[in-house]
């Protein structure tokens, strides 16, 4: 079988931060202690992810490429891609096509944070599936700004819903997407909405329509967070503080899931503290030893 790969879609305008994000890419502001792009990150190396493709625009790749490298202080291998325009978030699997190789994949969308117990397993569950897809189902109280699951009945999904003024459920289809390596040659097929984007709703509807796409739940023991605005960006970061501080373990770690999954040594642990030695951060990773 082919290792699943994975993708994280780091581009867009962040016009919702602006005036902020005139100068920086949205997935790069300070989520509490560290950039935002390492909490989807540590998702996908939770998923047992170490082939990553970040997607970027033009203009912000450079800084990513400073702050991410090439993964192999974490174990892993990152590729970066030019999105020139945001024309979808399907479009980034015409863009990862020969990146992904006909390898199935995980997608994430580069400002979503996910923490929960037990996300591991749900992450496993899903990467367990090689052929179709799966999605997460999650309660939120503002559904019209996502993508919605219309449920049937007999609670099976009947459709997903971009953007509906009323929402057929209050489940949100969060930014994380399995899909098998058909992705790319389904994305070619999808035409642009009326907004003129590329709907990833369109996409999953490829795989909807013949039975192909699980939609598992994430319950109520989970923060899926928003840091598109100025509110749920200070939100995102104080959560993360809270957490943090009272537990004494980090969110979002990448050097950690490293370390623990076996990718990087204790010597290359150690000089990551070192190189953050005057943080808190650099005394966690110091404490990991
Ligand atoms: P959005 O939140 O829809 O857009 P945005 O981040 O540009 O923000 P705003 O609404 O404030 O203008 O995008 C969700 C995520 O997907 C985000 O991480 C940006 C990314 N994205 C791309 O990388 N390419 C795209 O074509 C689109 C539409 C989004």
């Amino acid at each position: 079988m082919t290792d699943r790969k994975g993708i994280i879609l780091a581009g867009g305008t962040g016009s919702r931060l602006h005036p902020i994000t005139i100068g920086i890419s949205k997935q790069l502001l300070p989520i509490y202690d560290k950039p935002m792009i390492f909490y989807p990150l540590s998702v996908l190396m939770l998923a047992g992810i170490r082939e990553i493709a970040v997607i970027t625009t033009p203009h912000d790749r450079a800084q990513f490429e400073r702050t991410l490298g090439d993964g192999s202080q974490w174990g892993l291998s990152l590729t970066y891609i030019e999105q020139p325009s945001p024309d979808g978030l399907a479009q980034a699997y015409l863009l990862a096509a020969d990146f992904l190789d006909g390898a199935p994949s995980v997608m994430v969308l580069g400002d979503n944070i996910f923490f929960g117990h037990g996300l591991p397993e749900q992450l496993a569950r899903a990467g367990r599936l090689t052929t179709g897809g799966t999605v997460f189902g999650y309660r939120v109280n503002d559904p019209e700004r996502y993508g919605v699951v219309d449920f049937a009945e007999d609670g099976s999904v009947r459709a997903i819903v971009e953007k509906p003024d009323i929402p057929p459920s209050r489940y949100a289809v969060t930014g994380l997407y399995f899909l098998d390596g058909t992705a790319p040659e389904r994305a070619r097929a999808v035409q642009p909405s009326d907004r003129g984007e590329l709907e990833i709703t369109s996409l999953l509807e490829s795989y909807l329509s013949e039975g192909q796409l699980q939609v598992q739940q994430m319950g109520r023991g989970y923060a899926w967070l928003d840091t598109g605005t100025h509110a749920s960006l200070l939100d995102a970061g104080n959560f993360v503080r809270t957490l943090s501080q009272r537990q004494g373990q980090q969110v979002g770690c990448p050097e950690e899931i490293a370390f623990l999954s076996g990718w990087i040594s204790a010597a290359d642990l150690e000089a990551r503290a070192d190189l953050f030695a005057k943080t808190d951060y650099g005394s966690y990773l110091r404490g990991l030893l």
